[in-house]
């Protein structure tokens, strides 16, 4: 199975696998796809070590990195994200969710380091993407270059244009779209809001014919809700030139996940994957969980802007990771949840889709064979 993208990045199928998770992205540049790994928490080291193991794995298949880039933060700029700095009446909002529920505190004398140590790991300065950018630009192998966020500033493209990189951004609005195709960009990932993490409010069939039609003859790659040959099928038959799954891999022996984790991703039907505010302070698809539906209680309080509200959601983190209160665990994941039952493993992942997508278009060309008699 082959289509524009396949010469343009050297693949053999048009699969693209986001992931924070080394493994994973390893795994699907080998199957024949391209990883692509998740940037943006990353420390300039850390991503040095893990893109050398990359490199060791994959050989001499491609795989890309997926940056968000602060430039188009809200409100964050230059400023220090300190939790000092946090309303008090948001703070104690999550310490009073937290308490009803059991949930012990930190350790009184380690509660400041622990949360400066987790809130340094935050890195949303413009610096520390430029930081990452030079270490990704040591590594051959990386072929494409995905913005998470907004359209990527222009020396940035032409920097990466000018090491062969290619360069593309998610969008979940037509608009969007045609900003990146104005930019210069390669290609757009258009993700509809069935998707894991930050999403818009189209869904997927809608919006990518729309994006299609818009940035026309540039690539599309599909994203959201693609985790099956059959939707693999519908997004070539919309127009698009690949498809880009994220929430699939995460039920795989490669995934970053823990047991309890998957267990409860196994269990879960598509409407438990709901669109929140309350991890980063904009609209993301999560795993409902008690966290979730507090923000959505009469009284709540509004959530912060980004990346406020991730600062704020430190501390009942850490705390929830020590209890291990599996009411309260949650992971981006997104409505495909609902056909993610048991464990299986990214080539096997791919191995079926493909298998899926070659029943589907014979099923479909049938029809149309029938049609014809
Ligand atoms: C755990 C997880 C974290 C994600 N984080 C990011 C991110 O940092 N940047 C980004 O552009 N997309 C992120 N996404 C979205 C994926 O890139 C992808 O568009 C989405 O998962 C596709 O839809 P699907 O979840 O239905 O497969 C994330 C997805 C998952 C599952």
């Amino acid at each position: 199975m082959q289509s524009s993208l396949c010469p343009m990045f050297g693949i053999d199928v048009p699969i693209f696998g986001f992931s924070h998770c080394r493994n994973v992205v390893a795994e699907i540049s080998r199957a024949g796809g391209m990883g692509v790994l998740g940037t943006t928490y990353y420390s300039a080291e850390a991503l040095e070590h893990e893109l050398a193991w990359i490199d060791q794995q994959v050989g001499d298949k491609p795989y890309g990195i997926n940056l968000l880039l602060p430039g188009n933060y809200e409100t964050v700029g230059e400023e220090k994200l300190d939790f000092r700095k946090l309303p008090p009446e948001h703070v104690k909002f999550m310490r009073d969710v937290c308490d009803e529920a059991g949930i012990p505190p930190l350790p009184p004398g380690e509660r400041e380091a622990l949360l400066d140590h987790e809130i340094a790991q935050l890195h949303m300065t413009p610096e520390h993407a430029h930081q990452l950018l030079e270490v990704a630009l040591r590594h051959p192998n990386i072929k494409l270059f995905v913005s998470a966020l907004g359209v990527p500033p222009a020396h940035f493209v032409e920097l990466l244009h000018s090491r062969g990189i290619k360069v593309g951004a998610m969008t979940g609005k037509v608009e969007h779209a045609r900003r990146h195709k104005a930019a210069g960009l390669d290609l757009v990932i258009a993700q509809g809001t069935e998707a894991a993490g930050h999403t818009g409010k189209v869904s997927s069939m809608v919006l990518w014919p729309e994006v299609v039609d818009a940035v026309a003859p540039m690539p599309v790659i599909a994203a959201g809700g693609v985790g099956r040959g059959r939707q693999m099928a519908a997004a070539f038959a919309l127009g698009a030139q690949g498809v880009w799954c994220g929430s699939i891999w995460l039920g795989t022996k490669e995934s970053e996940l823990e047991p309890e984790m998957k267990a409860l991703l196994f269990g879960a039907k598509s409407e438990d994957a709901v669109q929140t505010r309350s991890r980063t302070g904009k609209p993301a698809r999560m795993l409902r969980s008690r966290l979730t539906e507090a923000w959505e209680q009469p009284g709540a309080l509004k959530t912060l802007p980004m990346p406020w509200q991730t600062v704020l959601n430190t501390e009942p983190r850490l705390r929830m990771e020590r209890a291990r209160h599996p009411e309260f665990l949650t992971y981006p994941v997104g409505q495909i949840v609902g056909l993610m039952t048991a464990e299986t493993s990214c080539k096997q992942v791919i191995y079926d889709m493909l298998e899926e997508f070659i029943e589907t278009t014979e099923r479909v060309g049938h029809l149309v064979e029938l049609e014809n008699e």
